[in-house]
């Protein structure tokens, strides 16, 4: 038995700072071998730099995944191209820095860790379900794990169901709100449409409600910024999943939500 978690975008340096207070605890709990963590949004609310990565990896992240915003911060190509434990979306037409999966070995297993990222109401990308079916020589008895980072549920689902039976967990990101539909499909493949966030509750997708509402309300591009942490940090939330996957067959026999 594999204990696999899978933890949504931190959101700026409140989701940086509840990260590495609740982390290391939620590991141990669970017993998680193998921990990934999606931190497009650590950087100040939009990408990553260096110390944003290292905070994640130190806080117990295995593999950090990101998204459309992991572009942001120019600084951070060449770290994504020299850092194997950080993707980007795998699905990037041409030649981007970067990876967008990795094979590693831990507790005795190995892992395949795929970022793709969705079409619909997004950049139109590569095909993410091709993308999947370009690796090939995945070896047998891989633990597959795919962060896929969408904004449509119904794209979700599709990619979900497409890849049902060939990887043992497919977490879903990039709305920032958890959804309740965590289950493992008929072919043994734990899914949830979205892992939420890691950051402060009382926001707007971890943003400051104020600047996001007058965004919505004026149609102004004003410059958002993060939500603040209040007083002690209990306004914060951790949102991911822990998933038991079946050592030998890859199969997932459960899917629960954290946070
Ligand atoms: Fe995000």
């Amino acid at each position: 038995m594999l204990n696999v978690m899978m933890i949504g975008d931190v959101v700026g340096d409140p989701g940086l700072a509840v990260l590495e207070q609740r982390l290391p605890g939620l590991v141990r709990e669970h017993g998680a071998d193998f921990v990934v963590v999606n931190g497009e949004n650590a950087a100040d609310g939009f990408g990553l730099t260096k110390e944003t990565l290292d905070r994640i990896l130190a806080a117990g992240a295995d593999v950090v995944t990101s998204g459309n915003h992991v572009w942001e911060k120019r600084d951070f190509w060449p770290v994504l191209a020299a850092e194997r434990r950080v993707l980007r979306p795998a699905n990037y037409p041409g030649e981007a820095p970067g990876a967008g999966w990795l094979s590693v070995q831990k507790a005795e297993v190995t892992w395949l860790v795929l970022n793709l990222q969705g079409r619909e109401y997004m950049t139109p990308i590569d095909c993410p379900f091709k993308s999947f079916d370009n690796i090939t020589n995945i070896p047998t008895n891989t633990i597959v794990l795919v962060d896929f980072h969408a904004e449509s549920t119904r794209e979700k689902e599709a990619l979900a169901y497409y890849l049902d039976g060939r990887v043992s967990l497919l977490a879903g990101t990039h709305t920032h709100v958890q959804t309740a539909d965590e289950r493992i499909l008929p072919g043994g493949t734990a899914y949830i449409t979205d892992l939420g966030m890691t950051g402060i509750n009382d926001s707007i997708i971890g943003m400051d409600p104020k600047i996001c509402l007058d965004r919505a309300r004026n149609q102004v591009l004003y410059r958002m910024e993060c939500a603040k942490a209040g007083p002690n940090g209990a306004d914060s939330a951790v949102q991911g999943v822990i998933a038991e996957i079946d050592r030998e067959s890859g199969r997932a026999l459960s899917i629960k939500r954290i946070g």
